[in-house]
């Protein structure tokens, strides 16, 4: 029998008890079925609004029973019925358990075949087969909430920057590459043999010659692509909320950045984010962090033993001393109690990602109650040195101290990790917190020991401090940058600065990482001619709205909130791209596969 399915009266999770005696058309897919073998069948219909019960009854209905008896999972119907009280059999976990639909009529719109995998909320599924039946995947529960959740936020962001005055401009996707610091993907044209577009690694000349076009105020969900190591909250292809802002400093568009998270957060999930934001500048976060995206729920800051360090005869200590390095430890809280077999573990895992090893030592009450270090490194801090270590370190009875010793940054990145393994291990994060926090004065320039030359931290448009002008060429590395990242929870949202609107001074930095300025004119022509035509000063950011939506939907990886994404290996298990293309179409762009690559793409 034809229902009109089109005239659906609500969704699956719209019905309450004050709808009893409702005449009702529902359509989804069939979720589960129970055949009470006598004169029942229940079907859980579900859609994207919830799930609804409804009940057949061979008596009453007897057509419809015998229909209902032959769907399976997934099959698509669509129902006519009245909306009836459950009584007593209430299913408090469903929004619409209070009720159920007495079924009169069901159509069977469309068959299923049985799902490789069960579409409910947990599946143990492998993700490999979860991507190629993504159109199954994205049905179950958690997945909904996760696209769901992502729309939210991409409809709060709007709203708040088109009340904020800013214009939505599209930038093209077939363009020139920006050095965003990773791969550019390469598109080649037909029309112009041998030569490649770039797809866009992110907005950042465009926005900029938006502004010098007099634009103030530009926002874009713009699609960013970049070929680098994929992880769990990196893509190949990503959107970004990017924005652009004429006549401002950096405390203008911190502001109107962080008031933007506020009003999302409030609007997605209803949390209060009170603003201004926390702000540390990038040393003070390598400092005491290790990172320059510090997880601030939780303390374990790093302290630099350094002075006790050298006064040991522990050669690990005092060789990195000599050597112009650091020292530094993190205590742990009741960490004493560890055992063997965990603390042997960790050492693995810091070898695993460079260390030395792991040395450490126990904080206990001796005789009289008077603290001292304890096993592992302990002998080498003898009387007054372990009291000296034990205040420096602000430790207690039941304490561990972990140390690393290395060059500062081989330091940072080892205790950063064991600061963010020890505190997930040992249950230490704190559920339902937001710690926003603003990293800025990054240096402008790291020194790159591979290509041994200076490269940019954030990206070569990015002003110096003013008063770091005057050393840009003598002293590179002492630059500041106008320059901010704004940090979640540990996870790097977004990053943005004031831009340089003086075409010297961008031709210095261009010199600086050394381009000639014939290289640069060729690689950035529309810039350096822009700024020569009346450029305001400007700045911006631009924020991973995918890593927002996982937050925001409690979820661990970016993947969780794209629709189709791809694996670690930037490939696409649903479409199987990329693939091969026709030898024709290789011909009409000229492309000619060298024989390494053929063999290569043979053993796909
Ligand atoms: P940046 O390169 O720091 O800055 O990128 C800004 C934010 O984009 C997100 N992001 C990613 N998300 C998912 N997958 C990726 N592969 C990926 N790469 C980056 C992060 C990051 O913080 N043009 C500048 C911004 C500016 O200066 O205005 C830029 O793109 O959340």
């Amino acid at each position: 029998m034809a229902i009109a399915y089109n005239k659906r009266t609500c969704d699956c999770g719209t019905l309450r008890a004050a709808d009893v005696g409702q005449s009702v058309i529902l359509a989804g897919w069939v979720n589960n079925y129970r055949d009470h073998g006598d004169n029942l069948v229940f079907i859980d219909l579900r859609d994207r609004g919830g799930l609804t019960q409804c009940r057949f009854n061979v008596d009453t209905d007897p057509d419809a029973t015998k229909l209902a008896r032959t769907l399976r999972k997934e099959d698509v119907i669509a129902v006519r019925g009245e909306v009836i009280s459950r009584g007593e059999n209430v299913n408090p976990k469903l929004p619409t358990g209070e009720i159920e639909v007495s079924v009169h009529e069901v159509q069977l719109l469309n068959k299923s075949l049985t799902p490789p995998f069960e579409v409910a909320d947990h599946v143990e599924a492998n993700e490999d087969l979860r991507l190629k039946y993504r159109f199954l995947d994205l049905r179950r529960g958690p997945m909904q909430k996760g696209i769901i959740t992502r729309h939210k936020v991409l409809q709060a962001f709007r709203e708040f920057y088109y009340n904020e005055g800013f214009l939505d401009i599209e930038t093209p996707i077939l363009t020139k590459s920006t050095p965003e610091g990773a791969r550019d993907y390469l598109v080649p044209s037909r029309v112009w043999p041998g030569q490649f577009y770039a797809l866009p690694q992110s907005p950042q000349l465009f926005k900029q010659l938006l502004m010098i076009s007099g634009f103030d105020r530009y926002m874009q969900i713009a699609r960013c692509f970049r070929d680098e190591d994929l992880r769990a909250d990196r893509q190949p292809e990503f959107t970004q909320v990017d924005l652009e802002m004429a006549f401002v400093d950096v405390d203008n568009v911190l502001d109107v950045v962080e008031r933007s998270l506020s009003y999302v957060w409030k609007q997605v999930i209803g949390a209060d984010v009170p603003t201004p934001f926390r702000r540390m500048a990038y040393d003070d976060a390598m400092r005491d962090y290790g990172s320059d995206k510090p997880d601030l729920r939780y303390d374990l800051k790093l302290i630099d033993v350094s002075e006790v360090a050298k006064k040991t005869e522990f050669k690990v200590f005092t060789d990195a001393i000599a050597k112009g390095g650091v020292v530094k430890a993190i205590c742990l809280p009741g960490g004493a109690e560890m055992t063997r077999k965990e603390s042997d573990g960790l050492t693995a895992e810091i070898q695993g990602i460079g260390a030395g090893g792991l040395p450490l030592c126990k904080v206990v009450a001796g005789a009289g109650g008077k603290l001292e270090v304890q096993t592992g490194t302990a002998k080498f801090f003898p009387g007054e040195l372990g009291s000296e270590l034990i205040r420096v370190a602000g430790a207690s009875s039941g304490d561990m101290i972990f140390f690393a010793a290395g060059k500062f940054a081989d330091v940072c990145k080892h205790l950063n990790w064991l600061r963010t393994t020890l505190a997930e291990r040992r249950k230490m994060i704190p559920q339902d917190r937001w710690e926003f926090l603003w990293i800025i004065d990054m240096p402008a320039f790291e020194w790159s020991d591979d290509e041994k030359r200076w490269v940019f931290m954030h990206h070569p448009f990015t002003m110096p401090h003013d008063e770091d002008l005057p050393i840009l060429e003598s002293d590179p590395g002492a630059v500041r940058a106008k320059c901010y990242d704004i940090v979640l929870n540990g996870v790097e949202l977004g990053s943005g600065s004031i831009r340089i609107h003086d075409r010297s001074v961008q031709s210095r930095i261009f010199r600086m990482l050394g381009l000639s300025d014939e290289q640069a004119m060729a690689k950035f022509t529309h810039l350096l001619t822009a700024l020569q035509y009346g450029a305001p000063p400007h700045g911006g950011l631009a924020l991973g709205l995918d890593r927002m939506a996982m937050l925001l939907a409690n979820l661990s990886s970016i993947r969780e909130v794209t629709a189709f994404p791809k694996t670690q290996k930037a490939f696409c298990p649903l479409t199987e791209c990329p693939s091969e293309v026709d030898g024709k179409q290789l011909d009409e762009l000229g492309i000619d596969l060298n024989a390494a690559t053929k063999a290569k793409r043979k053993g796909k």
